[in-house]
């Protein structure tokens, strides 16, 4: 049998399906267990894997696998292990760039939304108890003259710091936390002398907005841990819409029950879609479930570099938006 085209383990949004299909043979095969998605890598049935997030490519599937390449529908791959898919020749790809300005948007919706109570505000509504305009009703706080403290300064950090200086906040980062690194002038761009650099304990102590804007390593898994809660200001707010596990969500649960911290914004969850327990009782919390991509025109773009890398990797060619190149050349 010859090995079909495309193994996709979720249907992808248009022109995703329709670049696939006019390219070769698709497979869709959508709630695959984590054996079944194993078994069907090393059957030598596909050549490349069209994945999700949810899709966990660990070294053992990665070294069994007989497939080219795997094109992942997101900018981020942490569920898969990019050194074992070097050492066995398996080139991935992602979607880079087009989804940093929606993701963004996210991060500063969960900033308003949580100072200013924004799901008590619309419940309160809804169940009927407005009674019309209350000089204290549902007083929230402001964001202008606040600082937001950005841990990490790729992409999307920028297009976060671009809408919080245009709101009036202070913003300062930390390009690589925990750790430092330099960062000159010519890197900060538009930025120079608009934001401030500082030390990772420096950023969480003076933060009134803490959002996290790095990828998942084992460097930054529970960046975000019990003693940074209880660095941060009892009147802080806590953003992620990086990766779950950058936070630790118990610990986050502990300090936003015990005033530790003020309130938190989470797209993100450590073990998605499971929240921790007590998360989802908690008022002082708006809770969305891994949207900061979720707009048309961005899912639509996803989907279209996601179907062009996959159709280069069927070639046997470097896909235009590669994580892993030198796998190419192994
Ligand atoms: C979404 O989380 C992505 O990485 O694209």
């Amino acid at each position: 049998m010859s090995a079909t085209d495309f193994l996709v383990t979720t249907a992808l949004p248009d022109p995703g399906m329709r670049l696939l299909e006019a390219a070769g043979t698709v497979t869709l095969a959508e709630k695959m267990s984590a054996a079944e998605l194993a078994r069907a890598c090393a059957s030598g049935n596909y050549q490349v894997v069209v994945a999700q997030l949810r899709d966990v490519f660990d070294a053992p599937l990665l070294a069994s696998a007989k497939i080219r390449g795997i094109s992942n529908f997101a900018v981020g791959y942490n569920n898969i292990d990019i050194e074992a898919a070097t050492a066995n020749s398996i080139v991935v790809g992602n979607t880079p760039g087009v989804l940093t300005d929606a993701t963004a948007d996210i991060a500063v919706l969960l900033m308003l939304a949580v100072a200013r109570r924004c799901v008590e505000a619309d419940a309160y509504v809804r169940a009927g108890r407005f009674q019309g305009w209350e000089p204290e009703l549902l007083l929230g706080h402001d964001v202008s003259g606040r600082t937001l403290g950005l841990a990490g300064f790729g992409r999307i950090a920028r297009a976060t710091a671009r809408r919080a200086l245009a709101f009036g906040m202070t913003v300062a980062f930390c390009p690589r936390p925990p750790g430092d690194r330099p960062v000159d002038d010519e890197e900060l761009g538009e930025f120079a002398g608009r934001v401030r650099h500082l030390s990772w304990p420096d950023l969480v102590a003076e933060s009134d907005f803490l959002s996290v804007h790095v990828p998942l390593t084992p460097e930054t898994r529970h960046l975000v841990d019990e003693s940074v809660l209880r660095s941060m200001k009892p009147s802080a707010i806590l953003i992620n819409t990086a990766r779950g596990p950058i936070v630790d969500e118990t610990a986050l649960v502990a300090a936003l029950r015990d005033g530790t911290i003020a309130g938190a914004g989470l797209d993100v969850y450590e073990d998605e879609p499971r929240l921790a327990p007590g998360l989802a009782e908690l008022p002082n919390t708006v809770l969305l479930p891994h949207v900061g991509s979720a707009t048309v025109p961005v899912r639509a773009e996803m989907a279209r570099r996601c179907a062009e890398n996959a159709i280069a990797l069927a070639h046997g060619e470097l896909p235009p938006y590669p994580v892993n190149p030198e796998a190419m050349a192994r």
